[in-house]
């Protein structure tokens, strides 16, 4: 799960692990101890490694980055292995068009390689939120919150989860 720490990544992680799977977390050195204890079995801090090139071969990618190429995201798949493509940031390094044109570029690859190229679209529904509350409910999963903040600071809350690269989830109370 490229993008462990973040919103979308936090919660990857934990359905990953209750699904069974073994699972390898990319973040920043100062998340690195989050993500492990939402028990990812690897981790690997973007800082110093290069998942894409420290050989280990994965059965799926999930991207939440959008920030490197379809050959290096491929390259840390199996032979027969799924790369789930979602989008991405247009401050991690990317362009506007960067994310789209990845997750475009991922469209056209599909059909004519071996690997599974998807991309991830989603509409929530009930049963999506009922499946994600007996998780919730089990304690397989819970949300990793950062900051909390009264609905009169929605500003700040926005200004902080825009620049200040804040972890997982900011809450708004009502
Ligand atoms: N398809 C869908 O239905 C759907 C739904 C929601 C979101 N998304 C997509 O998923 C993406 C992630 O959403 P989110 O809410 O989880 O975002 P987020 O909370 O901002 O998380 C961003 C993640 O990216 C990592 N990151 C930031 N800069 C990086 C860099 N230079 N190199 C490598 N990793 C870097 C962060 O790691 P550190 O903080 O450890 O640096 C963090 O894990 C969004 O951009 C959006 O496009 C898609």
């Amino acid at each position: 799960i490229n993008g462990a720490s973040g919103g979308v990544g936090t919660l990857a992680v934990q359905l990953a692990k209750a699904l069974g799977a073994t699972v390898t977390g990319v973040c920043r050195t100062r998340n690195v101890a989050l993500v492990r204890s939402l028990g990812a079995d690897h981790v690997v801090d973007y800082t110093r490694d290069d998942f894409t090139r420290d050989g280990r071969r994965h059965d799926v990618v999930f991207d939440l980055v959008g920030n490197r190429s379809l050959t290096a995201l491929r390259r840390a798949l199996t032979p027969d292995g799924t790369l789930v493509l979602s989008g991405g940031g247009v401050y991690r390094g990317g362009s506007l068009l960067g994310p789209i044109g990845l997750l475009a570029r991922g469209r056209l690859l599909a059909p004519v390689v071996r690997q599974r190229v998807v991309v991830l679209a989603t509409s929530p529904g009930r049963a999506h939120l009922d499946v994600l509350r007996e998780h919730a409910e089990a304690g397989r999963l819970t949300p990793v919150v950062d900051r909390t903040h009264p609905l009169r600071e929605v500003p700040e809350a926005v200004r902080y989860l825009e620049t200040e690269h804040a972890r997982a989830k900011v809450v708004i109370t009502i």
